[in-house]
Formats: C-alpha cells, sequence, structure tokens
C-alpha cells in the first residue's frame, strides 16, 4: 500500500445479485488529492463509488479508510467516518430553502453553534447560500442546484468527498464553475474521488487517474499520466472535451493550472 494512500481498494469483487461488475479492482486514492475515475460506460465507475459509501457491499475484498475497513459498514457509519457522497442525480429538497438543505448536511452534527459556524464558512465559500438562501432549491437551476449540494455535503466537513458525474447536464460555462468549486474544496482540505464523463478536464486537474474497463483497472498513473497515455487517450479521452490536440499542455501539477 502507498504511503500516502487514503482509501486502498484490495481485491474488490462486486455486482448486483448476478455476474461480478467489479473484479479484482485495486486502486488507491491519494491522501489530500483529487483521483478521477475514467473508463466507457458501464464499465463499473458508479458502482465503484457505491461501495466506497456502502451503498453496494462487495462479494469480496476490502476497502481500508483510516485504517479500517468499509466493507460491511453501513452508510450511515461510513458517513460517520467522514465520507461524502454527492449522489449522481439532483438530491435537494426542491420544496425547502437552500439554507434549510445546507443545514440539513449537518444532520449528524449536535452542536447548534458549530451548525451555524460552518454554515458562515460555507456561505463565503459558496455566496449563492446566501443569495438564494430563503429561496426554494426548486427555483435554482440545474447548475446552481448542483454547487447547493456541493455546499451541503461539505456541512459534515467530511474528509473524503465522493462525486459521481457532478457535472451531468451542466451548461458550458456552469460547468466551468463546477471544476473550479471541486478544486476549491480540494484546497480546502477535502480529499476528492471523482469520477466524470468530461475525462480530460477532470484528469488535467487531478493527482491521480485510474482507467477502468470492464470492471477491471486497465491504467493507473498520474492525471498527466493517464491523460497523456498513447491508447488510454485514443480510446476514452478522445473527443470528451474542446481540448482534443496531442499537444495540449499538462501542468506539472495540479495546482499549477488557474481554474477560470
Ligand atoms: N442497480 C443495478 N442493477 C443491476 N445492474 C446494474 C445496476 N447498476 C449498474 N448495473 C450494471 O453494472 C454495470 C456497470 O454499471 P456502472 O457502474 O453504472 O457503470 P459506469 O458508471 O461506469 O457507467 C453495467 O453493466 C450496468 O448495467
Ligand atoms: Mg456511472
Amino acid at each position: 500500500m502507498a504511503e500516502d494512500a487514503f482509501v486502498s481498494f484490495r481485491g474488490v469483487f462486486a455486482g448486483y445479485g448476478g455476474a461480478d461488475v467489479l473484479k479484482d479492482v485495486n486502486c488507491e486514492v491519494e491522501r489530500g488529492g483529487v483521483t478521477t475515475i475514467v473508463g466507457p460506460n458501464g464499465s463499473g465507475k458508479s458502482t465503484l463509488l457505491k461501495t466506497v459509501s456502502g451503498l453496494l457491499k462487495p462479494r469480496e475484498g476490502e476497502i481500508i479508510f483510516k485504517g479500517q475497513n468499509l466493507v460491511g459498514k453501513t452508510p450511515k457509519e461510513i458517513l460517520k467516518l467522514g465520507v461524502v457522497q454527492v449522489p449522481q442525480n439532483h438530491s435537494l429538497f426542491r420544496e425547502m430553502t437552500v439554507q434549510e438543505n445546507v443545514e440539513l448536511g449537518a444532520f449528524l452534527v449536535k452542536d447548534k453553534k458549530v451548525v451555524a459556524s460552518r454554515l458562515n464558512m460555507i456561505r463565503e465559500m459558496f455566496p449563492i447560500v446566501t443569495e438564494r438562501a430563503n429561496d426554494k432549491a426548486g427555483s435554482l437551476s440545474g447548475g446552481q442546484q448542483r454547487l447547493v449540494e456541493f455546499a451541503r455535503c461539505l456541512m459534515l466537513e467530511p474528509d473524503l468527498v465522493v462525486l459521481d458525474e457532478p457535472s451531468m447536464g451542466l451548461d458550458p460555462k456552469t460547468l466551468k464553475s463546477m471544476f473550479a468549486t471541486i478544486k476549491m474544496m480540494n484546497n480546502a482540505g477535502r480529499t476528492v474521488l471523482l469520477v466524470e464523463q468530461n475525462a480530460r478536464r477532470a484528469l488535467k486537474m487531478s493527482h491521480h487517474g485510474v482507467v477502468l474497463e470492464n470492471g477491471k483497472v486497465r491504467l493507473s498513473g498520474t492525471g498527466s499520466e493517464v491523460l497523456n497515455h498513447p491508447e488510454i487517450g485514443a480510446l476514452y479521452l478522445g473527443g470528451s472535451i474542446e481540448e482534443t490536440t496531442a499537444a495540449t499542455v499538462v501542468p506539472e501539477s495540479p495546482e499549477s493550472e488557474s481554474v477560470e
């Protein structure tokens, strides 16, 4: 196990009743970094994320987080350990206000003062939480709702934020601010595990990339290693975003990239 592994998948097999979807997955999520999982549709990316948050129990294998095996723990126990997943589909309570939704994120925190101080911090990070505090969540655009979902998940001060295709359905402008927000969450100390259809863009800001193919890890390495791998590029990254030229400059470290 790598020294700085934060989450370690060891020989994970998982599926839905019948055949295995994940077939002996071994990979790691680096502490403090952004790790992006890419791969074709149906390769098991969402399935892998579900095993982390406890929504799906692997048939075999271990997922080690903070020295504990997550396999067999309930989603709530995993949440308490500091793992928060923002689901793929919109998950705000549409009839509740933005602020109420965000406050709900701290449902495990009993101390009202702690909740209030976190809310203040979240407001600084996400101005929309203040600007639209009293509006019903259902009245926000898709991109705005996504930001509020991020804000809500941060109320638990999670150590690991798990995001499944957060850019789904967002227009290009909102997409940009969504990526900037992921970066901001990471800079604020959250380790991020991301699945993203905008694979190139996601890998560019990732410290680590994992390519899943048919339920197996095809390749893992730094974000730029995955990005620049000739076969992977041709197979899975082609045409996924505007930057299609092989000459695209990859920053030496994810920090060096400025996100507008
Ligand atoms: N709830 C489910 N029940 C049965 N099969 C599922 C379920 N969810 C996903 N699958 C199957 O598992 C495989 C991997 O799916 P998924 O993990 O969603 O892939 P990805 O996220 O990489 O597109 C697919 O063949 C899919 O049909
Ligand atoms: Mg998926």
